[in-house]
């Protein structure tokens, strides 16, 4: 399909409607000036979502380069939209992904002086191939766990000379996207792409994180029982009180229906695993990288419906969904609008003090009162009020010491 500048305008307006912490807090905050005239590099998923966020960097005077973190989630309609209105974009709908790495690179070569990553897509390949862009930049603000986790390697290797924030763990972005945002949209994906029924199917999850805590969640609403898969003995134990059953993959993959990989490594799920895995089962991945599930051990695939590839193993057969990417972004829209107000606020808030503050080099969390200011603004716009704690409510711990 052609790409279609109304057609991405419209969706971007779309999520302006439910965005109110983006269009007002965030607004607000940025409007001091802080990022106006600076380089802003947004890497993220390239859907309206992300090009409302940047937009909103725009409009408050960065000079805003965007590009997608995963060649299979960019959207033609949207890059139309954004190009429409200015923007610099350096991505291709449905890239390759030497294409997408090279968009990547053109990325640092504009010697961007802030990030919003995700993944540590745009950070990791600018150490390996644009070392010296490094130079220019004041800090990184990135979105996930698996980024946090590259940033942290990279600062523990002493090869991390700037700043970098974790939006992944500030509480207004873990606590609703990882959990609510991919359990709702991972079993919505999976549903859509495979015109399935979850009620009375088992459904293993392999890696009971927040994203698996969200999916084993809405799994279980939906009536399906839940068998989980951990390797931290903390997490398999809340799995168990949640409710799930919980084992080795050997114990689970011979009665999952669908598998669901949300494990933020690679090769969760590979050929020793697919060995015990149920004669039409149905593959799946939320975690950040595409190869959770060993791809190319599955072989070559045959699409008998949209992103849905079977394939052969022995004498059994095996569906993938998405090619192994995020299956609630490659194969659906992404987290709902009103996660994304909520994760990218804390992105546009982690630019704006990356941009106002001298931050030494290392991976640091936002600071607490920016993230609570993100739940007030969100609720505010419910229209809810909250109770202050009064004097004669705490605690004097002096009492009892003395
Ligand atoms: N699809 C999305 O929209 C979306 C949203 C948020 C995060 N993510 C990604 O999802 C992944 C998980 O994120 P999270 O916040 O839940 O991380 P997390 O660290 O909270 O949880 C991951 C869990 O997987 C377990 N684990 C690791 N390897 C395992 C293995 N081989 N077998 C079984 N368990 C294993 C870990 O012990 C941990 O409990 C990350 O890659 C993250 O970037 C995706």
């Amino acid at each position: 399909m052609t790409a279609d500048v109304a057609r991405g305008r419209e969706a971007i307006a779309w999520v302006r409607e439910f965005s109110p912490v983006l269009d007002g807090h965030v607004r607000s905050v940025l409007s001091d000036g802080a990022i106006d005239g600076r380089k802003v590099a947004v890497v993220v998923h390239l859907e309206a979502k992300t090009a409302f966020l940047a937009l909103v960097l725009a409009e408050a005077g960065a000079d805003v380069v965007v590009a997608g973190s995963n060649p299979h989630t960019t959207n033609g309609d949207v890059v139309a939209a954004l190009r429409a209105d200015g923007l610099q974009v350096l991505a291709h709908e449905d890239a390759g992904i030497a294409q997408w790495e090279q968009d990547l690179i053109r990325v640092a070569d504009t010697h961007p002086e802030l990030i919003i990553d995700d993944g540590a897509e745009l950070t990791i390949r600018m150490a390996k191939h644009r070392p010296h862009a490094f130079t220019a930049l004041r800090g990184v603000s990135e979105e996930t766990t698996t980024g946090t986790a590259r940033l942290e390697a990279m600062h523990s290797a002493g090869s991390l000379p700037f700043p970098t924030l974790t939006a992944n763990n500030a509480r207004c972005k873990h606590l609703f996207d990882n959990r609510y945002g991919t359990g709702q949209t991972t079993i919505q994906s999976i549903l859509r792409l495979t015109n399935r029924q979850f009620a009375g199917a088992t459904v293993a999850i392999i890696g009971y994180g927040w994203v698996g805590t969200g999916i084993a969640a809405y799994a279980k609403a939906l009536g399906a029982r839940v068998a989980v898969v951990e390797v931290d003995e903390v997490r398999a134990l809340e799995a168990y009180m949640d409710g799930h059953e919980v084992g080795r993959t050997a114990d689970v993959l011979p009665k999952a229906d669908f598998v669901i990989t949300a494990t933020g490594g690679v090769r969760a799920i590979g050929a020793p695993e697919f060995a015990s895995l149920k004669p039409g089962a149905i593959l799946a991945n939320a975690g950040h990288h595409d190869l959770e599930i060993d791809v190319p051990a599955l072989g070559t695939g045959r699409e008998v419906r949209p992103q849905l590839t079977s394939h052969n193993l022995g004498d059994k057969q095996i569906s993938l969904l998405s090619h192994g990417a995020l299956v609630n972004i490659a194969g659906g829209s992404g987290h709902p609008v009103e996660i994304m107000d909520l994760s990218f606020a804390v992105q546009g808030l982690g630019c704006h003090y990356l941009a106002s503050h001298d931050l030494p080099a290392g991976v640091h969390v936002l600071p607490k009162e920016l993230d609570d200011s993100i739940a007030a603004a969100r609720l505010a716009a419910a229209g809810i009020r909250l109770d202050q704690l009064q004097p004669y409510q705490l605690d004097d711990v002096s009492e009892w010491i003395g």
